[in-house]
């Protein structure tokens, strides 16, 4: 399959306005992507968990306008118009235009939520891309009734990609692989696929718990983090550490593993922090506090027999993922040890989910 697949024939139907509903999850990788090509291809393939409770609703209204000149939209965010929005905006409609011809024929207002607070520090992206990707999708199906459920989930996650690479992983549930791995048949840099192979009940139902450690604004957007990853002097290693390790989740997602679960998990997050460290320009996106609770979560493991394990995103946050048969004492755990390391004692109980859902 190639992004040919996604240029639509000229549309039979005609429509005048209407609107869509459907609100899209956040997803947390377990094998990072970190580094990119041309046109949003991943230097690597990356697999995730889709989240539940985190996500984003956004009702696209659309009415035909005039002439097809230029893009025309507003977006409003919790009912308030955000001209900081646009710009994304309008850079996601130029890259995807291509595959969705009739964007310059209406006006959208694009109106969305996210049910996490805007300043978490939890981004937004993946899960705000990936609802108006399918909400654009709504359209297009409109206009073509042919279109499989199928085709429809694919497109939606290559137009997802367009708008912030992770965004892709977040149509569907619950785990999903992004990018070309040799060991994972149908897999593609184009968009994510539902990992395809048998997986243990030790991870069905698998809890998140969000530490917001550091709710201010990304200290490095990532545009400028995978950036960093061009001329990296560990790049060619990371890329393939990154293939490895996928290729060994698939025996541990198999067999249910959850020690060695843990280990690739971990190593991952670590990796992708020092990659950030050991590029030029070098970043250190971990706060002390973010160290305090790594060395806790250890301890407990230890102390208790216990699968806690944390994974980091590119900030100071950690998510906190345990099995769902220790949910109580994790988070009697978290109660006790752990609020005190995050701002104003602020996290977020999330688990997997199945990704995004259509409300209107
Ligand atoms: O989707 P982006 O361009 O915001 O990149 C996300 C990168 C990480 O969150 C750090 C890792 C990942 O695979 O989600």
């Amino acid at each position: 399959m190639t992004e040919h697949t996604f240029i639509p024939e000229t549309y039979s139907k005609t429509i005048n306005n209407g609107s869509y509903t459907w609100s899209s999850p956040s997803n947390i990788a377990l094998v990072k992507y970190w580094g990119k090509k041309e046109s949003q291809i991943p230097e690597n393939p990356s697999v995730s968990f889709t989240l539940d409770y985190c996500k984003t609703t956004t009702k696209l209204s659309f009415s035909k306008k005039d002439s097809n000149d230029d893009f025309s939209f507003e977006v409003l965010l919790d009912g308030e118009q955000k001209e900081d929005f646009k710009p994304k905006i309008e850079t996601f409609f130029k890259r995807i235009e291509r595959y969705l011809p009739f964007l310059k024929e209406y006006h959208f207002k694009i109106e969305t939520s996210n049910t996490f607070p805007h300043s978490s520090g939890i981004a937004s992206s993946a899960s705000g891309m990936s609802a108006l990707a399918v909400c654009l999708m709504s359209i297009e199906r409109e206009l073509n009734e042919q279109i499989s459920d199928e085709f429809f989930n694919k497109k939606a996650s290559f137009l997802a990609r367009l708008g912030s690479g992770s965004a892709c992983r977040s149509i569907e549930g619950d785990l999903i692989v992004w990018g070309a791995h040799e060991d994972i048949e149908g897999s593609s840099n184009f968009f994510g696929i539902k990992y395809p192979f048998e997986v243990h009940k030790n991870f069905k139902n698998y809890q998140d718990t969000i530490l917001l450690v550091d709710k201010g604004e990304k200290q490095v957007s990532s545009t400028v983090g995978h950036n960093l990853m061009h001329d990296h002097p560990y790049a060619t290693q990371r890329f393939a550490q990154a293939h490895d390790n996928l290729s060994k989740l698939i025996s541990v997602f198999q067999n249910g593993d959850l020690n060695a679960f843990v280990k690739i998990v971990e190593s991952e997050a670590l990796t992708l922090h020092a990659m950030m460290m050991t590029s030029m320009p070098y970043f250190i996106l971990m706060k002390p506090n973010t160290l305090e609770i790594i060395n806790k979560i250890w301890l407990y493991r230890t102390n208790n027999d216990s699968n806690i394990c944390f994974t980091l995103d590119a900030g100071a946050n950690v998510h906190v993922l345990y099995p769902e048969n220790e949910k109580d004492n994790v988070l009697e755990f978290i109660k006790n040890e752990l609020v005190g390391f995050c701002q104003n004692g602020h996290y977020i109980c999330d688990q997997i989910g199945f990704g995004a859902n259509q409300i209107q």
